[in-house]
């Protein structure tokens, strides 16, 4: 039988502050009817993100902000349900951007098709989309390391961080993550085979970061900026690298909170370059070729940390900011049965 319902997670009020459950309201419509050339979607997995707080202000930024009254915007993995576009067919997986909602419409614009005999379909919203690609360019193009290099890496148990670092590893570098708890140092030590790890919670981060890395830090790929980009500045060596990928320390903030000292960054020559995934599409296809290699190889270890329930989406997400999951969190809302 045909779920008749949608069950959608509307954006419902901008967050001064921390997001919380109350900037969300979940409603149930009736499934939309397709026209002409579209295709009705069964959203299997979503993603959820750092990047939707930003999505939840009004500040500028790189792309428009989420529009209130609107299901919340995400990446979801489907299943095409009906079809009047002659290249989707009724069981088809694709990769999308339908968002907070449990069925979509629309054409095949923008839309990727997953086949799920090369790799779990929900590994597309993770290591093999765009937080993949996000570490993989952030590290090698940016960071550049070099075998025998000192490479710190934060927030190393999550998306963009695990695979960053075990790249890096892959590059005969010295690899050190930060993390918020002993649970996240013990998989990063020992699931990703960093050298160490130290927990930014517990650990007084100036000593743990002499202590584990003797040698300097050439490259810092900092998903987490404040404290620990400040702490971590203290020990950049000459021609230090930073591609600075996410600053998720400020983004629950409401007024900005006290700055790094930047200075080190000037007297080492060091390069600190803001990077935007969108900019590197073209990088894709050798991502790819290589990510799907080291996956086959064993040479990259992925996890997901799965919430069930398109309800609980709202609660996953935000428990991405008090640091919950481990591995890529993603929202399963349905069981990837056949239509
Ligand atoms: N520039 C781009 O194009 C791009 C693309 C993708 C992602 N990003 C950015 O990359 C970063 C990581 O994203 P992700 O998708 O891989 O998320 P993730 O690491 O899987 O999940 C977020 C993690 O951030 C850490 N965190 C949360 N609040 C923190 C705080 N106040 N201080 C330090 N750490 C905190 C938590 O881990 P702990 O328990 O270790 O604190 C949490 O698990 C984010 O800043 C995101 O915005 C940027």
């Amino acid at each position: 039988m045909r779920d008749t319902k949608n069950v959608q997670v509307i954006f419902k009020s901008r967050p001064e502050g921390a997001a919380g459950e109350e900037n969300f309201e979940i409603v149930e419509t009736p499934v939309p009817k397709i026209g002409d050339g579209q295709m009705l979607r069964r959203t299997i997995w979503l993603s959820v993100d750092p990047y939707m707080r930003g999505r939840m202000s009004t500040a500028k930024s790189y792309v428009p902000p989420a529009r209130l009254g609107e299901p919340m915007v995400g990446s979801t993995v489907s299943q095409v349900v009906e079809s009047n576009d002659p290249h989707f067919a009724p069981g088809d997986y694709v990769l999308g951007y339908d968002g907070w909602q449990s069925y979509a419409i629309g054409d095949g614009k923008g839309l990727r098709k997953l086949d799920p005999r090369q790799a779990p379909i929900s590994w597309s919203l993770g290591v093999l989309g765009m937080p993949g690609l996000t570490a993989y360019v952030a590290l090698l193009d940016i960071g550049q390391p070099k075998s025998g290099e000192t490479v710190v890496v934060s927030a190393a148990a999550g998306a963009v961080g695990s695979i960053a670092g075990q790249i890096a590893k892959r590059k005969g570098c010295r690899v050190v993550g930060t993390a918020g708890s002993d649970e996240k140092c013990a998989f990063v030590t020992r699931d990703l085979g960093f050298d160490a790890c130290i927990n930014y919670r517990k650990e007084d981060l100036k000593t743990a970061l002499e202590t584990a890395c003797p040698n300097g830090i050439d490259v810092y790929v900092d998903n987490v900026g404040g404290v620990t980009l400040e702490a971590v500045l203290r020990r950049i060596n000459l021609h230090a690298r930073i591609p600075l990928v996410g600053v998720i320390s400020q983004y629950n903030n409401a007024k900005p909170g006290p700055g790094p000292n930047l200075g080190p960054i000037l007297v080492n020559r060091a390069t600190i370059r803001g990077m935007i995934v969108l900019d590197h599409v073209d990088r894709m296809p050798d991502f790819l070729r290589d990510i799907s290699q080291w996956l086959r190889d064993g040479a990259i270890h992925y996890r997901e940390d799965i919430v069930v329930g398109l309800e609980n989406a709202p609660r996953a997400f935000l428990g991405l900011f008090k640091g919950e999951n481990i591995g890529k969190r993603v929202v399963k809302v349905a069981e990837e049965k056949e239509t």
